[in-house]
């Protein structure tokens, strides 16, 4: 593993070492407290960020590490210098990166003409240490994920693109469920489609709100994310039937609520279901922690 852009490059056994060593990091901080000792992380940052910037940054310090955030107010990435010298040069005193951007392909840039792993911190296609921290979480509940039956209801965006891959390379059941239009990329569905086929899950596409029955969980996100242009009412209007209540969880005979945050409750989830007891929000958000962690250890292990 030299980076970590996508869920979708991790085969199962690195996505289940990078669990386990997370629960392990969770579980005995003590022992990695000098895990990034002497080691440097430059954190790159196109957009707002609440739990990712402080996650990373706390996260780093907990590992014997040093971060160093750079917002736009250094210039955007590419305006002032190409991205392939952020990275070049960055590269000569960091020893990692880690990027939110609003085009995928800045951080595969990075990745490009860089010579530090770089980590995606979100993108307009994927948010994989989002992923993980959600898997994670999943795990901590079920004892074999790969019984888990996830729904995703809400927009085809990057964070469900992870939660595809994830659940694909795992062998667990996911039904992916979007208002019309709103479906995940092609690509990414073709690929998770091809995963789930390999590690015996299932990936469901649906439109069809009736096919929320008989699931474990129900995750959603925002219905209109980062650097999207979009009609809010227009959007409201086609979103509203998906809105993630107390009646669809009770359809679906779920017992736990997910969300990546920020929630905005009264729109694409009911504000009793987010703060209800069956939310793993704060778990979540604890989570990303502990997961970015064991991507870092993983990826500065013998530097
Ligand atoms: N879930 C998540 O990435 O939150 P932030 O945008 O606050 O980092
Ligand atoms: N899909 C959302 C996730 C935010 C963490 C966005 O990209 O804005």
């Amino acid at each position: 593993m030299k980076h970590l852009l996508s869920i979708k490059e991790l085969s199962q056994k690195q996505l289940l070492d990078l669990l386990a060593l997370a629960k392990e990091i969770k579980a005995k901080p003590a022992q990695y407290n000098q895990a990034l000792a002497g080691k440097s992380v430059v954190m790159l940052f196109e957009k707002p960020s609440l739990r990712t910037r402080v996650s990373f940054d706390i996260g780093i310090n907990k590992l014997g590490g040093h971060c160093l955030y750079l917002d736009q107010q250094n210039g955007a990435l590419g305006k002032r210098e190409p991205v392939s010298d952020f990275a070049s040069n960055i590269s000569c005193w960091a020893d990692a990166i880690v990027a939110r951007t609003f085009s995928h392909s800045t951080i595969e840039c990075l990745a490009e003409h860089g010579t530090v792993p770089v980590i995606n911190a979100l993108s307009d296609l994927y948010h994989p240490c989002q992923g993980l921290a959600d898997f994670l979480t999943l795990s901590e509940k079920f004892d074999d994920i790969s019984q888990v039956k996830l729904a995703y209801v809400g927009d085809g965006n990057n964070v469900a693109h992870s939660l595809m891959y994830g659940a694909a390379i795992l062998g667990a059941s996911l039904t992916v469920m979007c208002p019309p239009g709103h479906f995940p990329d092609g690509q990414v569905v073709c690929e998770a489609q091809a995963l789930a086929k390999q590690h015996g899950g299932t990936l469901t596409l649906t439109s069809n709100v009736e096919d929320i029955a008989d699931h474990h969980a129900i995750y959603t996100d925002t219905w209109i994310s980062m650097g999207d242009d979009v009609d809010l009412a227009d959007i409201e209007a086609k979103f509203k039937p998906y809105q993630v209540n107390q009646a669809m969880m009770d359809k679906a005979g779920a017992q736990y609520f997910m969300h990546c945050l920020p929630a905005y409750r009264g729109v694409e989830a009911s504000a009793n279901v987010v703060d209800g007891e069956g939310s793993l929000i704060l778990q979540q958000a604890e989570n990303r922690m502990h997961a970015q962690n064991a991507v870092l250890v993983t990826l500065l292990k013998n530097k």
